[in-house]
């Protein structure tokens, strides 16, 4: 039978709460408004994992500025680890030609999403090209990515919440938190 999962007791422990999350979105979007301000600025965020980083960062940032939103996924690999072959789902709804773009992703872990998302957003000749993410996991590099505004450095554990799944559940959760390796292990999908 499958599990059901559990938001609270399938967590080991909160490695960023609500509250920090909350105070660096803040910080963040005071940088970017600075950094951007005079310039013709679009978010570009990639779904489903940033989805609400994105919610809270955009309402952080105090200059005008448009928002597009894209999907991919990686073909193959499994829940917990990513192939390297990315896939669009949804691409962008407007031109970023002679726009300065910002790339804003929950979570950068092997990189291989973000070095191929880099590739394909130049080729549609942005004015420039910067990438902002919540949640660095340098431990599993496997493509060197320059992050231009990074939120917080974490270990190499399987996190969730605040956006990032397991199974495509825990995105709920306003907090990142730490899923029991049991909870991944034992389930056979
Ligand atoms: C996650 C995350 C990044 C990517 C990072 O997305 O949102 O896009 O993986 O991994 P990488 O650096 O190893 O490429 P995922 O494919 O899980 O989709 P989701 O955002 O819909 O959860």
């Amino acid at each position: 039978m499958t599990r059901q999962p559990d938001l609270i007791a399938d967590v080991s422990e909160i490695l960023l709460t609500e509250e920090e999350i909350q105070a660096k979105v803040r910080d963040l979007g005071r940088r970017i408004s600075d950094d951007y301000a005079g310039r013709a600025l679009t978010l570009v965020s990639v779904l489903k994992g940033s989805l609400p980083f994105m919610a809270d960062l955009m309402r952080s940032i105090t200059i005008p500025v448009q928002i597009d939103l894209m999907e991919v996924s990686s073909y193959g690999g499994t829940a917990t680890e990513t192939s390297g072959l990315v896939r669009i789902l949804k691409d962008l709804s407007s031109s970023i030609d002679g726009r300065h773009v910002l790339i804003v992703e929950d979570i950068i872990d092997t990189g291989l999403t973000l070095n191929y998302l880099v590739r394909y957003l130049r080729g549609k000749n942005p004015a420039s090209l910067r990438i902002c993410a919540l949640l660095d996991k340098p431990a599993r590099r496997l493509v060197e990515i320059p992050i231009d505004y990074r939120g917080f450095l974490i270990p190499d554990q399987f996190v969730v919440g605040y956006g990032l799944d397991y199974g495509e559940t825990y995105r709920n959760l306003r907090f990142v938190g730490v899923l029991r390796p049991e909870v991944y292990t034992a389930d056979p999908d």
